[in-house]
């Protein structure tokens, strides 16, 4: 088979990494890619929301399965246009990737159909906005409907705040047409968890439960990112609680939009807050997570091939995932000045000796070669991956990894799966 990934980030060089070893899969091709990526993979300068330039790649190379990584191009229908073309592609069409792309959509969804969710009301008015705030009080949530790169979201700790982000997003419009309406919300207090699951519209098969670990610097300070490492398997995800996510959000979430003409064939990312209430929905993506996939597919053992396959099929409930045993954990190097505007084109000191490590795996993010060098392009640079016997060992490998790396600038959370490790200790 010859198949595309879209994308080119971390996840992205998972999934080629993943599909490479594939028997069925004999060429692989990637759009726009990076410079690891190209290391496995025939990378081709589109853009990933170039729907034509990929529509145009796919015939002339006679791809044969599409994957795609990020939001972007689902939420723009690139599942619609490929299937009107008769084409094999892997991700949920655009109805069903409304759950990501407005908040709006997605609460209001929940509400329909009693799956357990913050509460929240919605503004189309910055000044109601303000005066629901002041009535509610803090702490509060304010939440941009649209895509802003995981950034739309304000924890406010005063009303004052809440405000302030209510300015920012309906008047000063920071984030453009996202923040046409906004959401308030209440806090809710808990751990955060992800759960990934595949869905083929009818079966739910989750993946191993992870946490990620979005704020920039450690103990959660700082303004959020696209995520600064993860970990799997998550314990605070016991084995009752992983079948209530099912059982109380994942498959009504699927037979909900199933009731309302939608059949969700994919990789559906539920964003948890493990409340003393049960498990309560933060956000959904309709995708792979970045950087949680990159453990995941490192620790994933059985072929990711037919499990995309049958999923797009409606074939699911004939797929098992079998795993290695542990945990693996990875650690995202950043650039100077991630999450704001980051300095690109400093070179990487350390691959080439890490390449032969065993039980560690370095995936690239945002990286260029040039003149032989390795070259940062990218905020997130490098996600620094290991596995172990136990999430201690994952951790301290993936340390020892990083210690080897370097680059002008580069910064890294230094706490990645301490939560856990404490969490096992009691
Ligand atoms: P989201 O993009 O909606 O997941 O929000 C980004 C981050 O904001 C989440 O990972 C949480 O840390 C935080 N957050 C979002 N909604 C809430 C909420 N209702 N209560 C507490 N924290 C929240
Ligand atoms: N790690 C969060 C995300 O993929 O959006």
């Amino acid at each position: 088979m010859r198949v595309l990934v879209v994308g080119g980030g971390g996840r992205e060089h998972a999934l080629v990494w993943k599909l490479a070893q594939s028997p069925r899969v004999e060429r692989l091709f990637c759009a726009p890619g990076n410079a690891g990526i190209e290391m496995l993979a025939t990378c081709v300068p589109i853009r990933a929301t170039d729907m034509e330039g990929l529509l145009e790649l796919v015939r002339r190379e006679k791809i044969d399965l599409t994957v795609v990584g990020p939001e972007g191009p689902l939420a723009a229908g690139i599942v619609d246009r490929w299937e009107s073309e008769g084409l094999k592609i892997f991700g949920p069409e655009r109805r069903a990737a409304a759950l990501e792309a407005s908040k709006v959509f997605a609460k209001e969804f929940l509400q329909r159909h009693g799956i357990p969710t913050a509460r929240a009301a919605v503004f189309s008015a910055p000044d109601a906005a303000r005066a629901y705030v002041r009535s509610l009080g803090a702490p509060c949530v304010v939440k941009a409907d649209g895509l802003a790169a995981g950034k739309g979201v304000v924890v406010a700790a005063t009303v004052a705040e809440a405000e302030r982000a209510i300015e920012d997003m309906m008047v000063r419009r920071v984030f453009g047409a996202a923040g046409e309406k906004v959401l308030i919300e209440e806090k809710l207090e808990g751990e955060e968890a992800s759960v990934i699951a595949l869905t083929d519209g009818r079966s739910v098969l989750p993946l191993l439960p992870a946490q990620d670990h979005k704020a920039v610097y450690d103990g959660d300070q700082g303004p959020n990112t696209g995520g600064m490492g993860a970990y799997a398997p998550a314990p605070v995800v016991g084995e009752s609680t992983l079948q209530r996510v099912c059982q109380e959000i994942l498959e009504p979430v699927v037979r909900g939009l199933a009731a309302e003409g939608v059949v969700y064939r994919g990789a559906l990312y539920a964003g948890l807050m493990l409340t003393k209430d049960g498990p309560k929905v933060l956000e959904f993506n309709v995708r792979f997570g970045d950087p949680e996939t990159q453990p995941l597919l490192y620790l994933l053992q059985s072929d990711l091939l037919p499990a995309l396959e049958a999923t797009r099929e409606g074939r699911l409930d004939e797929v098992e995932l079998s795993w290695h045993p542990g945990a693996a954990l990875c650690v995202v190097l950043a650039a100077a000045g991630y999450p704001g505007a980051a300095r690109l084109g400093d070179e990487i000191q350390g691959l080439e000796e890490l390449a032969a490590e065993e039980e560690v795996m370095v995936f690239h993010a945002g990286t260029k070669r040039e003149d032989g060098r390795w070259l940062t392009a990218g905020g997130r640079v490098l996600n620094v991956t290991a596995r172990g016997r136990n999430l201690l060992e994952a951790r301290e490998r993936a340390y020892q990894a990083v210690k080897r790396l370097s680059f002008a600038g580069m910064h890294y959370r230094r706490d990645i799966g301490l939560k856990a490790l404490k969490y096992l200790e009691g």
